[in-house]
């Protein structure tokens, strides 16, 4: 149960740029090589701002998932579905939402800020209120304890943390819980109970979280232990009852390098990005004509990288030999602009070339996406529907 996995989701915003290749997408790849991962769209989550255009959600998806495909999340080792075909996560949302204080929706940060940044939509909605505990259900639902994503969804995933701790505090309970807890240390056998008592003394006095570590990790490897047994000794270490669900982590990725043609963040609706699948001809266009910097109006204008955004492309796509060529030849107008540009041209157009090939022979291949999606959602749903069993129960839900 300890075992990290790995669960992230992007709301469907169809075909990807450089931007989303660097910040995410790259450690995705990255982690689904170490970790158990799962990725999903998140489509309910983009009708909590798009609910008046919902026609453009399909093609958004599937564009979407070519691209991480193309870029190299791999379906044999990442589990990728779309999180509307996994309906439990609804009857997840739909139970924590009974409690859930409003009180504790209405102060995560991005609910004002959003609201008042989109002033051109009536965003004075139920499920738009409600957007960070349906990502708590996200999460919570496959007992994901590790969250990669940027550092505008700190907030979310804190929230999530909290309703998943109250959650166990309301119900994880059962009665006669410690004399159970205590069967299952003795079960564990004499030197393991005597070791796991020991931690859990360390932690609960001291707070020693590496003897909780520990705790856990000796858990994590006894085999002989029934599920419920498991999961009352992991709460148990921590004083409470059992723990139903997992409190999840953000893992934090390290913020992209990798800035839009005129140095701001990149996005598709700020006109200052370049599409995974961008022509070439228009990459070369897009940074040619990139801003450069300010000062340096004629050629032989002595210029600063700091204050130009090809530098910031030289530190994602250039060696630290190219660097110094730019660098040196920019403060001394040793180089053009156009000189300079032309590295990073090749860069990026060498990147893009393996991602192009193999997003074009999945467009023309969609039966195979489609198939990918379908697996992953059926794997998907598998592991939702465990949890959705333990919180029924936990509940009081599972009768009839
Ligand atoms: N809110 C996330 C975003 O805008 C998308 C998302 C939805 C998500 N559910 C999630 C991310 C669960 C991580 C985990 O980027
Ligand atoms: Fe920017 Fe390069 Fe021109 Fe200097 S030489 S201003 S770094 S494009």
């Amino acid at each position: 149960m300890y075992v990290d996995r790995v669960l992230s989701g992007m709301r469907p915003t169809g075909s990807l740029h450089l931007g989303h290749y660097h910040g995410v997408l790259k450690n995705w790849v990255r982690l689904q090589h170490e970790f158990e991962c799962l990725f999903f769209v998140a489509d309910w989550h983009a009708l909590t701002t798009h609910y008046d255009s919902p026609g453009d959600i399909e093609d958004s998806v599937w564009q979407m998932v070519i691209d991480w495909l193309a870029a190299g999340v791999d379906p044999t080792k990442s589990t990728l579905f779309i999180q509307s075909k996994v309906i439990e996560h609804a009857e997840l949302h739909l139970l924590l939402s009974m409690m859930t204080p409003l009180g504790w929706l209405e102060r995560v940060p991005t609910y004002k800020d959003q609201q008042e940044k989109l002033t051109e939509k009536d965003l004075s909605t139920y499920g738009f209120l409600g957007y960070p505990l349906l990502q708590s259900a996200d999460i919570l639902i496959y007992r994901a304890n590790q969250v990669p994503v940027g550092e505008d969804q700190v907030p979310h995933i804190e929230f999530a943390r909290e309703i998943a701790r109250r959650f166990n505090h309301l119900y994880g309970k059962e009665p006669g819980y410690e004399e159970k807890a205590e069967a299952a240390v003795k079960h564990l056998g004499g030197k393991k109970a005597k070791l796991y008592r020991d931690l859990r003394t360390r932690y609960q006095q001291s707070g020693d979280e590496a003897a909780l570590d520990s705790a856990r990790a000796l858990l994590g490897e006894t085999q002989n232990l029934s599920l419920g047994d498991r999961e009352r000794l992991y709460g148990y270490l921590e004083g409470g009852g059992k723990m139903i669900l997992t409190e999840p982590q953000a893992l934090l990725t390290e913020a992209s390098k990798m800035p839009g043609l005129d140095g701001q963040k990149m996005s598709k609706s700020y006109g200052n990005a370049i599409a995974l699948r961008e022509e070439p001809d228009m990459v070369v266009k897009k940074i040619r004509t990139m801003p450069t910097d300010p000062a340096r109006v004629r050629r032989t204008d002595p210029g600063s990288p700091d204050r130009c955004p090809v530098w910031q492309f030289h530190q994602v796509y250039s060696s630290p030999d190219v660097r110094d060529w730019v660098h040196q030849g920019c403060i001394s107008a040793g180089i053009g602009c156009i000189e300079c540009k032309q590295p990073v041209i090749d860069g990026v157009l060498k990147e893009l070339a393996p991602i192009q090939a193999r997003a074009q022979a999945l467009t023309e291949d969609l039966d195979t996406v489609k198939n990918i999606i379908a697996d992953g959602c059926d794997k998907a749903r598998d592991l939702a529907r465990e949890t959705m069993r333990d919180v029924r129960e936990a509940m009081g839900l599972n009768f009839g």
